[in-house]
């Protein structure tokens, strides 16, 4: 039955005119959704019960689960059944096992310790996972281990660069443009949730956005785009700054949430902006695409980007509907399902052809577009 209306419906996408009366039949809305729960099933051969992550490129990876765990939580928060059933399962298993795991691996003691490492952008993901598993389920302890996460990442704020700035990591070897997208998005998403603490999260995240715009160097303000790095000899920005999805899909998510916070239309203004600039330039036939990677080689991080920005676009599509998002998530959502997809895995390049191995990170990313699309059509 799903098959089925998913081929209908490309047919109906390519235009064939008898098919016409009955693609008016079909609701895209449903179909997205079907898509969606099919590949959650996929998804979910690749989860692993003694760990509480999804294995990608072989092993347990830290990171890219907590954004695999985010990708399934929305999916059940834009009112999937299928991913509701599994969430409830996944996330408490995920909460105790992963945090066990971590404190084991890495030489943790304290409890609030659990989603600490090394790098600022990591603890970041998972403040994230943990604060939509609170929206979820409305249980304190989800919003408590993002606040405790959240204290660990403020003490990454300040280098010898600059008045500002958070560190990528804790040896203090890279300052970038992701851990401060995310130390945005963390700040306000919590200004939103922690009734008592509202104007602390809020004045870290205005601070935040304030020196990324204005002295970080690592903001385009004319093409509004977040790029490049810090040279930490020189302290100026890396020549040539190359810009990603995720970082800007993280700012997106922050200026929204800002907005949220603030009852500040400027920032959702801002949002609009960078969104305008990521759905215009890092395309390729219209549909999303990693810009300065290459695509059959896109390496084990990169192929988790695009999702990133794809859930902070449905953000802002939320609170501000516009047309053109709509269309870019069901082109890009379309071109996955037609041009990305081999025995049920979907892989990093939009466009197609299919790169191997098949695995949970570009997988869960390209699910992210479509449970956008869904989003969208609903
Ligand atoms: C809240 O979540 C924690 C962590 O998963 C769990 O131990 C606890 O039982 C949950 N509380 C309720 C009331 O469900
Ligand atoms: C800033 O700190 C980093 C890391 O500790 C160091 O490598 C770098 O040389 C310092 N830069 C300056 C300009 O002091």
């Amino acid at each position: 039955m799903q098959l089925t209306q998913s081929v209908l419906f490309a047919v109906c996408l390519a235009g064939f005119t008898g098919a016409s009366k009955r693609c008016r039949a079909i609701s895209a809305a449903s179909v997205y959704q079907a898509n969606a729960e099919t590949s959650l099933d996929k998804l979910m051969t690749w989860y692993r019960e003694d760990t509480g992550m999804w294995d990608t490129y072989g092993f347990a990876r830290w990171w890219q689960s907590a954004n695999i765990l985010t990708t399934l939580i929305d999916m059940a928060q834009y009112g999937s059944p299928k991913a509701q059933e599994v969430a409830d399962d996944v996330i408490p298993h995920t909460f105790a096992v992963a945090g066990s795991w971590n404190l084991e691996n890495r030489g943790k003691r304290e409890p609030e310790e659990a989603f600490v490492n090394e790098y600022y952008d990591d603890e970041a993901w998972w403040a994230i996972a943990w604060i939509k598993a609170f929206d979820a389920t409305d249980n304190a302890t989800y919003l408590r281990a993002a606040e405790d996460i959240f204290a660990d990442l403020a003490r990454g704020w300040g280098t010898n660069c600059s008045t500002g700035g958070e560190w990528w990591d804790k040896p203090h070897t890279q300052l970038n443009t992701i851990s401060n997208t995310l130390f945005i998005e963390v700040g306000a998403r919590l200004a939103n949730r922690v009734q008592d603490r509202k104007v602390y999260y809020t004045d870290w995240a205005v601070r935040a956005w304030d020196w990324f715009r204005e002295e970080s160097g690592m903001y385009l303000p004319d093409q509004h785009l977040a790029a490049g790095g810090i040279d930490l000899q020189s302290c100026r920005p890396h020549e040539d700054p190359h810009s990603n999805t995720y970082s800007n899909g993280a700012l997106i998510a922050g200026l929204v949430a800002l907005s949220v916070a603030t009852g500040q239309t400027e920032y959702l203004d801002e949002a609009h902006r960078v969104a305008g600039a990521v759905t215009t330039t890092m395309v390729k036939d219209g549909v999303l695409q990693e810009p300065h990677i290459i695509q059959s080689h896109p390496g084990e991080s990169a192929p988790q980007f695009k999702g990133v920005f794809m859930r902070a676009l449905t953000d802002l599509q939320v609170h501000s509907p516009r047309q053109e998002y709509k269309a870019f998530a069901q082109k890009t959502a379309d071109s996955i399902w037609m041009n990305d997809r081999k025995d049920g895995a979907l892989g990093p390049d939009y466009n197609g052809p299919f790169y191997e191995p098949p695995n949970a990170s570009p997988h869960s990313s390209a699910m992210d577009a479509i449970v956008a699309a869904w989003r969208a059509s609903q």
